[in-house]
Parts: structure tokens; C-alpha cells; sequence
């Protein structure tokens, strides 16, 4: 899958853009605040429906505008299908081949696949649990048509079981059975949603370590997934959860919520047995967090059936020439990739077969080059 052509009308800083991309890797350079991010997020909007960054969607909209228009054509197996999302500012339409999608699942289900790595995510591993479990549920989300639907129940039982134990903490009056009913849907969402979560953290572990490798030169790098269900000698892990509720009942109704399940989960990233939370180096969490993304490509080859599209926004920053060419080694591989950077003097462009680079200044295209082989033209 790949992103053949992108379109922006009054998008951030964008008046307007209609790009041809390479199907192999695109280079967006350009001096800070010029609108090399805004692109890719415009991309990742286009995909998702919605910001990487924690962002309104009416940011999104130029300002002094009133709305904005984001489309693309994406190549699939031959196949071009083309993706618009329209915000004006109360509302947002979806469209795949100009017919309108109702359901933001229903699009995102059969949308872009997407890796996105920038800066702030290194928040994943500094950051706070929540921004591990938004990262499980953002991937998961792309990687499973159902994942997010059990998420949003799982979300609504929750809600209802809080308000419930609530309830209790203040001697108000509740019914039992009912809630009984409510702990045990919850129980059954948990136990997907903790197979899922376990499911994709073991696929990474499969590939991560090998990545780090190749970029770090280190070995021995593993993430471990921590929720209530992972002790494997915890045969019928229904009943253990269920019977975990009753037990820490009082505990619960004292902290008027509930204090088990996957809303709870924490990931935690080592090398070599030493937390890289605790011990690591700036350049070392970055690092484990690029070659966790970059080891979900394979993921979505056999989830989706096709290779996602690869957004790395800054990768380059704060990295040795070494590790610099070590991660472009790895991308020369057939798979999209759109860049950002800076610098684009510090990128030995000659070690990819095919790539097109586009100067940004001011959110337009100043200048265009292809590089094909050892070709060159400037359009
Ligand atoms: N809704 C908006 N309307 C108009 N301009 C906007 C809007 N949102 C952001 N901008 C402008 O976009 C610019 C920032 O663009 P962007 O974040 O893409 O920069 P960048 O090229 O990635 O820079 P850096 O190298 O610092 O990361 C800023 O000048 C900002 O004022
Ligand atoms: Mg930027």
C-alpha cells in the first residue's frame, strides 16, 4: 500500500498542496515551523480520522478559514481507492471513492495503514501508563476491525461499574444482580482485550530485538506486557478474575472504582534485563521506540495483507551519523516511507534505490527532485 497522491486545501499552514509521492521514500525538508509536520499529520489524519498529536480537529482548519479538505489516492494491489475527509467547523465527513462512510470504524477499517513515529512519543516509555495503553490501543485499532469496538464496550462497562461501586462508597442504594451482570461482561471484555494486547506485544518481541540491533549495535532488547491475567500458571482466568472482584470488594467500594483490568496495563521496555525507563539514554528510549514501530511492519503485512505506510517525523534528531545510516540501511526495504528532517545534507540519499525530496518553506513546495538509481532531475 502506498500513498500515491495528496491533496490539502486550507489544512494547518497549507493554503493549498497536490503532491505525487514516491512509492518508496519521500524526503520533506525544510527549516523549523515551515509545515514538515503538518503534512504528516495531514496524512495520519487522512488514515485515522484524527490527530496524532492531542490536537482539536478544528486546529487542523487554516485559521481565518472555515473548513478543510484533506484527500488522497492510495495504491493497493494495483487497485486505486480514493480517501477525502472534510472538516468544516462542526462537522467532519468521510469519503472512500467519493461515497460517504458514516462510521469512523467502518473507515478506518478499510483506510491507510499507518506507522507513525515522532517525537513525542518517546512519552511511551517516559511518559505516564496511559500513554503506553493509547499506544497499544491506536495499533491495535489499525491492526484489528474489532479491537476497537470491544474497547468501546469494554469503555461503557466500566463507566457503569465506577458509577456503581460509587454508589455503594456512599450507601446509596444499587441493585446486586445487576451489577453482578456488569462485572461479568467486564470480565469477558478484559480477558480480549488482554488476549489481543498479548498477542500483538509477543508479535513485536518477535522482530524488535533484531531491529534495535541493527540500528544500536546492542542486543537484548524485549518489552514486557504486565496485566492481571499474565501469570500463565492462572488456568481458568475468568474465574481468577471474577473471584479476584470478590475478594477486594471493600477495596474497591473504599476507592469507589474499579481497580482490575486492562484499563490498568503497563508496558515496560529492557535491555538487557535493565529497565530503559530507569536506565537508558535519550538516544536509547528514542531508538526502542522506533524499532518497536518498525517492528509492527510485518504485523500489518500478515494482519492486513500489505505493507503500511511509514510516517517518521525528526527520526534523524539527536542521532549519531551511524545510527543515522544504520535506520536509512533498514528502510531501503519496498516499503513507503515519508520522511522529515532539517538537515537534508546529513541523509546519503544515494543508499536509497528511489526517492523524491521536497523543500518546504512557508507551507508550499519550493522545490521538487526524483531520484531514481543514480538518475537525477529536478522538476
Ligand atoms: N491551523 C493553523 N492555521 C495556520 N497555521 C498553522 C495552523 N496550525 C499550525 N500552523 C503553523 O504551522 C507552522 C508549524 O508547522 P509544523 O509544525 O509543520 O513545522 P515543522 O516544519 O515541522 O517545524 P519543526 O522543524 O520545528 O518541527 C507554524 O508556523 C504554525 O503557526
Ligand atoms: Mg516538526
Amino acid at each position: 500500500m502506498y500513498l500515491e497522491r495528496l491533496e490539502l486545501q486550507n489544512f494547518r499552514n497549507y493554503d493549498y498542496l497536490n503532491i505525487k509521492l514516491n512509492s518508496h521514500v519521500n524526503i520533506i525538508y525544510g527549516n523549523n515551523a515551515q509545515g514538515k509536520t503538518n503534512l504528516l499529520e495531514s496524512i495520519y489524519v487522512l488514515g485515522l480520522t484524527r490527530s496524532h498529536l492531542l490536537h482539536l480537529d478544528n486546529n487542523l482548519i487554516k485559521i481565518g478559514t472555515n473548513f478543510c479538505k484533506i484527500k488522497g489516492s492510495i495504491k493497493k494491489n494495483k487497485i486505486t481507492t480514493k480517501y477525502e475527509i472534510d472538516y468544516n467547523l462542526d462537522k467532519k465527513t468521510l469519503k472512500i471513492d467519493k461515497q460517504e462512510i458514516k462510521k469512523i470504524s467502518d473507515y478506518i477499517n478499510n483506510s491507510l495503514n499507518i506507522i507513525i513515529f515522532y517525537p513525542e512519543d518517546l512519552e511511551i516509555i517516559k511518559g505516564s501508563p496511559n500513554n503506553r495503553r493509547n499506544f497499544l490501543n491506536i495499533e491495535l485499532s489499525q491492526l484489528s476491525n474489532n479491537y476497537l469496538k470491544i474497547l468501546n464496550e469494554f469503555n461503557k462497562l466500566l463507566k457503569i461499574r465506577n458509577e456503581y461501586l460509587k454508589k455503594m462508597s456512599k450507601n446509596q442504594e444499587y441493585n446486586k444482580t445487576y451489577f453482578e451482570i456488569i462485572t461479568n461482561y467486564f470480565v469477558d471484555k478484559s480477558l480480549l482485550i488482554y488476549k489481543m494486547r498479548k498477542k500483538f506485544v509477543d508479535k513485536l518481541n518477535e522482530n524488535c530485538e533484531k531491529i534495535f540491533y541493527e540500528i544500536t549495535k546492542l542486543s537484548g532488547f524485549k518489552i514486557q506486557y504486565i496485566n492481571n491475567f499474565s501469570d500463565e500458571n492462572i488456568i481458568d482466568k475468568k474465574q481468577f478474575m471474577l473471584d479476584k472482584f470478590t475478594k477486594n470488594i471493600n477495596k474497591e467500594i473504599k476507592f469507589g472504582s474499579t481497580l482490575y483490568g486492562p484499563h490498568r496495563d503497563e508496558l515496560e521496555f529492557f535491555l538487557n534485563d535493565k529497565n530503559i525507563k530507569l536506565y537508558g539514554s535519550q538516544g536509547q528510549k528514542r531508538m526502542a521506540v522506533l524499532s518497536m514501530k518498525l517492528a509492527e511492519i510485518p504485523l500489518f503485512e500478515q494482519f492486513k495483507n500489505s505493507k503500511p505506510i511509514l510516517l517518521l517525523d525528526d527520526v534523524f534528531s539527536e542521532l549519531d551519523d551511524t545510527k543515522k545510516n544504520n535506520i536509512i540501511k533498514y528502510l531501503a526495504d519496498d516499503i513507503q516511507v515519508i520522511i522529515t528532517t532539517t538537515e537534508i545534507k546529513k541523509i546519503n540519499k544515494k543508499k536509497f534505490s528511489s526517492v523524491n525530496i521536497f523543500k518546504i518553506k512557508e507551507g508550499k513546495i519550493i522545490k521538487t527532485e526524483e531520484v531514481e538509481g543514480n538518475e537525477r532531475k529536478s522538476l
